[in-house]
């Protein structure tokens, strides 16, 4: 491992790295937004450059797009490409039945729709986001600026009645200012302790008019490889329950320029 690299990047970039063996030439992959999902596009940027790879990346955010763009990865719009092959992904938190949270770098709306265009989406992540019961990491919530206030009382009365442990509905700041996303709404963080019963709350939460979408994606991950920071890599798959776990590897050896 590189001495300038933490150990929790060194499980970004591991979990990354096996991800990136998954794509093909010929593919269009949905590339998602994060840290871990930078990692992702510098390992595809490389394979493109160097090995010859020939695939079309779908960006989830601006800042992915800049990224792919720098990386010599080119890239086109949903619109254009329609559908996917595949989309690689950070997340928040992960269960066991691989139930995510995402949203916490605010492009939740653009990752759901990409992901949910696609023919498999596999999550990478480190060891810090797997846990018992999704709900520790606060919820993010896409709403409309129309009306927001009372969008988050309407939430936060209805979390009243659901199986979650807090209610609190937060808006996101970037400074001084509302966070905006990339398609010019805000972001609401539901404080909720714990949820109780992901696939009802997230029906739930799009009911409420003002809510553009939620940042539980349930039944959508189909694969999630998790990289621990002793170099151990875990691959869960959601569709046969099985964990298959391999050896530490360098995640390093391929990323000297
Ligand atoms: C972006 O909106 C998010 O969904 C990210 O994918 C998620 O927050 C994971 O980010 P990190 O890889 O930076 O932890």
């Amino acid at each position: 491992m590189s001495d300038d690299i933490s150990p929790i990047e060194a499980a970004k970039s591991a979990a990354a790295l096996r991800a990136a063996g998954y794509v093909k030439s010929g593919m269009k992959v949905g590339l998602g937004t994060g840290s871990t999902a930078a990692w992702l596009v510098k390992h595809l940027g490389k394979m493109v450059r160097e090995d010859g790879l020939e695939i079309i990346g779908v960006p989830t955010s601006i800042r992915t797009a800049e990224q792919a763009r720098e990386e010599g990865i080119p890239i086109t719009t949903l619109d254009e490409a329609r559908w996917l092959d595949l989309t690689i992904d950070g997340a928040d938190e992960y269960d066991a039945d691989l139930a995510l949270i995402k949203g916490g770098g605010g492009a939740l709306l653009h990752e759901k729709v990409v992901a949910t265009a696609s023919d498999r989406m596999i999550v990478i992540a480190d060891e810090s986001k797997f846990v018992d019961r999704l709900g520790a990491f606060p919820l993010p919530v896409e709403v409309l600026g129309f009306g927001m206030g009372t969008t988050r009382m309407l939430l936060e009365e209805m979390l009243e009645g659901l199986d979650v442990t807090g209610t609190k509905a937060v808006p996101r700041m970037a400074g001084d200012d509302l966070f905006v996303t990339d398609e010019g709404n805000h972001i609401l963080d539901l404080h909720l302790g714990r949820i109780g019963n992901a696939r009802q709350l997230s029906l739930v939460l799009n009911q409420v008019p003002g809510v553009v979408e939620n940042g539980l994606f349930v039944d959508i991950c189909d694969i999630c490889i998790t990289a621990f920071s002793d170099g151990r890599v875990e691959l869960r798959d959601a569709h046969n329950g099985k964990v298959e776990k391999s050896e530490p590897e360098n995640a390093f050896a391929d990323l000297s320029d």
